[in-house]
């Protein structure tokens, strides 16, 4: 799907949050059989943050929606709309967007979880903009955020060093200028089982046998999702900006998919956008999955590159396998009451 977007529509709050565990490289390496110095050179990951054992999903993501709706200026009760992507929700159900309505005193919301993978987020923006294109929707806050560590086997060295836990939120509001000028999202089935969690769902139900055989864990062929990621950060890219009348010089800050930095380095020499303009945290965070753009977001304004009128692209892929883009004018100010 690719759309040109029609409504005045941007984010007017970002809030993040990262558990304060930080497990570095040389923690990993006295679990399993890696080095600080493998990890960094094929992932540019130096450490990640961990959960704390009593944090779920929502514990993360209500310290990051506050943030957001506090920049915003708008009360939870205002709220009507919350999309929370995530794999990782405290449990089947309910979902995590309705515990965090609840906190939050977002009464009158409509709440819900969605799950694109790492993608998630993008997916869910694109979401909460339709809503309000629509009229849906006044005041819609819309949460990335994982908790991969619970679902990783912290016994393979292929996926435990990659990922890392954090949320982040944001308040999507109708403003007098700018915003968001389209989105294109995507998924290809048939690359599902390169990232996947075999079993807990209705296929593979939770059994003695499924976690005898580990299969509550995340299962990744890296090479073909590297291969993937490549292409998608790059395809998704061109499309938006084709889509908007923008090429890649009016880019003034791209924000990708913190997974891998030889990834993020591939696509920005691909798309031909400088190192400059690019938003880099994965060495601090590793790969959060849903949190990992928004937390991008988050670091991003506190450096003050998210300046009014500046061309901010973001592009998202994962699990599905999935991927999507959004490009956004970013307006500063200028919320419509
Ligand atoms: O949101 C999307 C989520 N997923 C991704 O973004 C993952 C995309 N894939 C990747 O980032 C990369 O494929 C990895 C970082 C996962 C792996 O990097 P690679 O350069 O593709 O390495 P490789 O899989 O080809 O493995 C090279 C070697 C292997 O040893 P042999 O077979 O050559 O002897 C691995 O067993 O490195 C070994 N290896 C490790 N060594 C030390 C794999 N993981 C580790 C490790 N520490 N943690």
């Amino acid at each position: 799907m690719i759309a040109q977007a029609n409504g005045t529509i941007s984010i007017t709050g970002i809030g993040a949050y990262a558990p304060e565990r930080v497990v570095t490289n040389d923690d990993l390496s006295e679990l399993m059989d890696t080095s600080d110095e493998w990890i960094v050179e094929r992932t540019g990951i130096r450490e990640r943050r961990v959960a704390a054992d009593d944090q779920a999903l929502s514990d993360l993501a209500l310290p990051a929606a506050r943030a957001a709706l506090e920049q915003a200026g708008t009360p939870g009760a205002d709220v009507d709309l919350i999309i929370v992507a995530t794999v990782t929700a405290d449990m089947a159900f309910p979902s995590a967007a309705a515990i965090l309505a609840d906190e939050l005193g977002a009464d009158e919301a409509g709440a819900y979880d969605l799950s694109a993978g790492c993608t998630g987020f993008m997916y869910a923006v694109a979401q909460g903009y339709g809503m309000l294109a629509a009229g849906l929707a006044r005041h819609a806050l819309v949460v990335g955020g994982d908790v991969l560590s619970r679902i990783l086997d912290w016994s393979d060295r292929r996926t435990a060093v990659l990922f890392g836990d954090g949320a982040g939120a944001v308040v999507l509001d109708r403003v007098s200028e700018g915003g968001f000028l389209g989105f294109e999202l995507g998924a290809d089935g048939s690359g599902g089982p390169q990232l996947y969690l075999p079993a807990g769902g209705s296929r593979a139900p939770a059994s003695a046998e499924t976690v005898a055989e580990r299969k509550h864990f995340v299962q990744m062929n890296g090479r073909e999702v590297f291969k993937f990621a490549t292409r998608v950060l790059v395809s998704s890219a061109e499309k938006v900006l084709a889509e908007c009348g923008k090429t890649v010089d009016d880019v003034d800050v791209y924000i990708p998919h913190q997974a891998n930095i030889r990834i993020i380095d591939h696509a920005a020499d691909k798309l031909g956008i400088p190192k400059e303009k690019i938003v880099v945290n994965v060495e601090r965070y590793g790969n959060t999955s849903s949190g990992s753009i928004p937390l991008a977001l988050a670091d991003a304004q506190a450096e003050g590159r998210l300046q009014d009128g500046a061309l901010v692209l973001m592009t998202g892929m994962g699990a599905g396998l999935t991927w999507g883009s959004g490009l956004i004018e970013w307006t500063a100010n200028g919320r419509t009451p």
